[in-house]
């Protein structure tokens, strides 16, 4: 065994991570080793989706210029949205067929889908966290990356709640390019769809994943650390809503210490037993 081989594991793990984090561009992954099915297979898939996805845009994509005078593509002005109010589903239906439109800020213009939430309508438990990655960008659902996983497997062998069975949505509907930290200018474009997600699902509680959703939904500056571990409260629109701040999934594939998860198990624990008497 050469004295390299008991690495390769370990840099592949750091090179899947880094896919997860849309960094793994910086590090050319095609230098490494292959192993059947993997990363050779993920960069064929992703490639392969890429494609799939650029074609998808261009065939959607507005004439140069439209939208906004000065031509950067961005309308000045916007009809606010309006819901029916009568049928949770076509509500958000409708809610996403007017995001399909944004053009309020420059995300869209290098999103291959917008990644507006899925899941039911008429759920008690929201989860809501940051902006869509890599993954998400490609197929258009949120958490659908490793974190995505992660977070599939809290809900179903954890929480024991078909994943089909909760709504997820995030802060921003546009990946940010290389998956960095949105932007005021965006959050305030985009808050406001995820403003009437909420109004309009009526959730029982609200998981917030990050500190980013955590922080947006609370507005507070404080910590994830500070936060997680008890229900904090969402008003909006007459209603309060409990929010149980947790780890991000992809902070938890990051920082994969027994100690990590029992946090984030204690955090959703506690949203279960309030789901059972709510
Ligand atoms: N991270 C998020 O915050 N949202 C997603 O949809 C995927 C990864």
């Amino acid at each position: 065994m050469s004295p390299r081989e008991p690495l390769i594991p370990l840099v592949k793990d750091y090179l899947r991570q880094e896919m997860t984090l849309g960094r793994w561009q910086a590090i050319a992954p095609e230098t490494l080793p292959p192993e059947p099915g993997d990363p050779k297979a993920y960069l064929e898939k992703i490639t392969k989706a890429k494609k799939k996805a650029a074609e998808k845009a261009k065939a959607a994509a507005l004439p140069s210029g439209a939208g906004a005078p000065g031509g950067d593509g961005l309308q000045k002005v916007r009809q606010p949205f309006l819901p029916k109010g009568q049928d949770k589903a076509e509500d958000l239906r409708l809610l996403r067929e007017y995001m399909l439109e944004c053009r309020q800020c420059p995300l869209f213009k290098d999103r291959h889908n917008l990644v507006f939430g899925s899941g039911d309508p008429e759920t008690k438990l929201m989860f809501i966290g940051e902006a869509p990655g890599e993954d998400e960008d490609l197929q258009g659902e949120p958490f659908v990356g490793r974190a995505g996983e992660l977070l599939t497997d809290i809900i179903e062998k954890g929480m024991k709640i078909p994943r089909k069975s909760v709504y997820i949505a995030n802060v921003l509907k546009c990946r940010p390019p290389m998956n960095r930290d949105p932007q005021p200018n965006e959050i305030d474009c985009c808050t406001p769809a995820l403003v009437w997600q909420i109004k309009i699902i009526r959730p029982k509680v609200i998981i917030a994943l990050g500190a980013f959703a955590s922080r947006y939904l609370l507005n507070t500056r404080s910590g994830i650390n500070a936060l997680r571990g008890s229900f904090h409260t969402l008003r909006l629109d007459g209603m309060t809503i409990p929010v149980m701040p947790t780890y991000h999934p992809s902070y938890v594939l990051r920082e994969y210490t027994v100690e990590v998860r029992r946090k984030v198990w204690n955090d959703v624990l506690q949203v279960v037993e309030y789901l059972k008497k709510n």
